[in-house]
């Protein structure tokens, strides 16, 4: 086959979805609408652990308008299947209304359903409650650890002991919530036995199987859509407790249900980036060569689940230390269960790491670029495995030059603005590659349009666009020409949107199926004594704007719409799919983030100044969805580093900022001019499309540049995120 013109793939496009959304066209699940739907609200809980003792519902079900008040008291026993295709993390799911056990603060306790939201509402606010609370656990220095993951490799003991430079450091990260745009919401009915569910998904199939688990019912009796995500970052990859109390309460009273989260209760009833205490030891020689590594990790977990993520390979596999040991604690508290949050487990460990690592290069007086460069492994170290790419080194030489960094002066507070003391900072940053099978359908009609469907989602990174891209580039079509429809359980199977592997596998199985498509009307013609392109070569033909024609000869041709019609075929349709081989190569994206900041010295106010991000993400198809990527990756880093932080009251664990006032995050006001550079070239391991992921990797480096700029403008290292005012008075 001749290779299709790039021409789509590679463009600076706007979201195909883009005039929707902003005209508020774009249904999220709330705004789906159904006959006869009724309104449910959840009345949570009120404290943060314990028993309830008593529950007085009789108001609240004499309102006008109330047609049931659901508790653990009147709710069914539901089957809640051992679900083996649920990536759920162990432990036992948090049930709805099965027991009056409190677990964590916010906990659902009653959900009122009725015929207007304001009247489940106010119903909802006359529901009594009354506990044995007790005091819940919820620092995780009080907490007992139970069994750590733990990794070791080489002696790190004797390595630290005979060190010739030993450095030893506890970092800490605030506990951070998603809080995108889009509450959590579910639209649930019933049809019998099946049940429909408008949801806000990353994951139409996982939350398909979740349903059919909780009620007892087979997969192919759920259907999941979700053609909008209004944000979700990893906060929607699971079914939340919520979403089932909608789905139950839409059969008890046999009416389609519509519940969605308030923004206080966004902060209780989904997870969340879960704290950390990240104790790191290290070694090394007099030049910066890493001989030895030690991390012991302390992360959150609710009581009854263990949320794990990957928090321990970035330590293992981003330098060539030869001694590495490691121990994460995941300490059950009484919490709601954390959650994945934009790199999960990789932006956390990098903090800690990426700022010893500066640390270190401070105490030898070696440039931290240099430091890295010194501690570049050739393979994996962790697994011995080649590298399918490892670009980190190009990323720290472009970005210093990029970024100016032989300008900087490395002592800190030596360059001062008036009151404002100025500094810089890198970090570098790595996600892994992952992939997952994935398939899609393809059908071409016979007036030259296409449309091409797989179960995936679009949270924000564009897949709806970049999908329409790859589409129109293997089809030969114009982009306006194709349609990329997702979000539905009924379309053929994708795997989880998250984890930054949509564009590899989602991607691999539209390129798939549109390429054997294209095939196929090339076979068509060849073979079809009426068209121009009769007898030739297959090999031969390419496509362009919806026409067939011979490679080097743009005369010879005819249209899709020609071919089908006069073949009478009303359309052509073809089956994509995608399934990563064997993993022989240890494959990650890369970046390095550097960042100037400005700090007044009388206030302890931190500003951005500039940031540059530089990325080894294998090739990338749409340009400017992946600064989309970049750009909101940092600022979400900004966020993280100087700004959220989800503060508990340790008395009854209630979370006491649950509300986008006193929860801080970035605006345009603090972010400053950003700037991403890709490295070209793409990676072959990685899949057929050669992309190695782009969406958490941005995110990675992000704050431990920030605090390693803080330390150059003020000589303070600052240790726990986020970097507050005060920590710098
Ligand atoms: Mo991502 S944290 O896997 O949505």
């Amino acid at each position: 086959m001749s290779p299709q013109p790039q021409a789509a793939v590679g463009a600076p496009m706007s979201r195909v979805d883009g005039h929707l959304k902003v005209t508020g066209a774009a249904k999220y699940a709330a705004d789906h609408d159904i006959d006869g739907i009724v309104h449910a609200v959840i009345v949570d809980s009120g404290v943060g652990r314990g028993r309830i003792t008593g529950l007085d519902t009789r108001e609240a079900q004499g309102r006008p308008g109330v047609l049931k008040v659901i508790t653990h008291r009147n709710a069914p026993r539901l089957a809640y299947r051992n679900d083996p295709d649920s990536s759920n993390p162990p432990g036992a799911l948090l049930k709805a209304f099965q027991d009056d056990r409190i677990r964590f603060y916010g906990q659902p306790v009653a959900v009122v359903v009725a015929t207007s939201l304001e009247a489940a509402e106010h119903a909802a606010s006359l529901v009594k409650v009354d506990y044995d609370a007790q005091q819940p656990s919820t620092e995780l220095s009080d907490a007992p650890p139970g069994v750590p993951r733990s990794y070791e490799r080489g002696d790190a003991d004797a390595a630290l002991s005979s060190a010739a430079v030993c450095l030893q450091m506890t970092y800490r990260t605030a506990r951070n919530h998603h809080n995108a745009m889009e509450p959590h919401a579910t639209i649930a009915h019933w049809d019998g036995d099946r049940l429909t569910v408008w949801d806000k998904s990353q994951w139409v199939l996982g939350a398909r199987n979740e349903y059919a688990a909780a009620f007892g019912i087979p997969v192919e009796s759920v259907r999941v859509i979700s053609p909008f995500v209004g944000g979700a970052f990893g906060n929607s990859m699971r079914v939340w407790v919520h979403s089932v109390v909608a789905a139950l309460a839409a059969r008890e009273v046999g009416r389609p249900v519509k519940l969605a989260l308030s923004r206080r209760q966004l902060y209780f009833g989904v997870g969340f980036r879960p704290r950390y205490e990240y104790r790191i030891r290290l070694g090394s020689d007099r030049r910066g060569r890493l001989t030895a590594m030690v991390h012991d990790l302390r992360s959150e977990t609710s009581s009854y689940e263990t949320h794990g993520e990957a928090t321990l390979a970035f330590g293992q596999m981003l330098y060539n230390t030869p001694h590495v040991r490691q121990t994460h604690h995941s300490v059950p508290l009484d919490v709601n269960t954390p959650t994945w949050m934009r790199g999960p487990g990789f932006s956390t460990a990098a903090f800690a790491i990426e700022s010893a690592v500066d640390e270190l290069a401070y105490e030898l007086r070696v440039d931290p670029i240099e430091l890295r460069l010194r501690n570049e492994p050739q393979e994996d170290p962790s697994n011995r495995r080649p590298f399918s790419t490892r670009r980190l080194r190009e990323c720290l030489t472009v970005g210093a030059r990029e970024f100016g960094w032989a300008r900087r002066d490395a002592r800190p507070r030596s360059t001062r603005h008036g009151d404002w003391l100025i500094g810089t900072g890198m970090a570098s940053g790595v996600y892994p590659t992952a992939r997952a099978a994935t398939q899609a359908w393809v059908g071409l009609e016979a007036d030259g349009t296409a449309l091409v469907r797989s179960a995936s989602s679009d949270m924000g990174p564009g897949t709806y666009t970049s999908m329409t891209q790859l589409a129109a580039d293997a089809l030969g079509l114009r982009v306006c020409d194709v349609t990329f429809r997702l979000g539905d359980s009924t379309m053929p199977p994708a795997p989880a949107h998250g984890g930054s592997m949509t564009m590899a596998s989602v991607g691999s199985a539209v390129q798939d199926g549109c390429d054997k498509l294209r095939r196929q009307a090339v076979r068509l013609a060849v073979d079809d004594e009426d068209s121009p392109l009769f007898g030739v070569d297959a090999g031969e033909i390419v496509v362009r704007s919806g026409r067939l024609h011979v490679k080097d000869d743009l005369t010879r041709g005819e249209t899709y719409r020609q071919l089908l019609t006069r073949n009478k075929r009303a359309r052509l349709e073809a089956n994509g799919s995608y399934t990563p081989g064997k993993a022989r190569f240890s494959m990650y994206a890369y970046g390095v983030t550097f960042a100037e900041v400005a700090v007044d010295r009388r206030l302890g106010l931190v500003r951005v100044r500039r940031m540059l991000g530089v990325y080894d993400a294998g090739r990338i198809i749409s340009p400017k969805l992946a600064d989309s990527q970049a750009l909101g990756g940092m600022v979400g880093g900004i966020g993280s580093a100087l700004l959220e932080h989800t503060v508990t009251d340790f008395r009854d664990g209630r979370i006491v900022n649950a509300n986008l006032t006193d929860y801080l995050l970035p605006v345009n006001a603090d972010i400053p001019d950003l700037r991403a550079i890709y490295l070209e070239g793409q990676d072959q391991e990685a899949g057929p499309l050669g992309v190695k992921g782009l969406g958490e990797v941005v995110h990675v480096g992000v704050a431990p540049a920030i605090a390693n700029a803080v330390f150059n403008a003020t000589g303070r290292r600052i240790r726990e995120l986020p970097i507050r005012a005060q920590a710098l008075l």
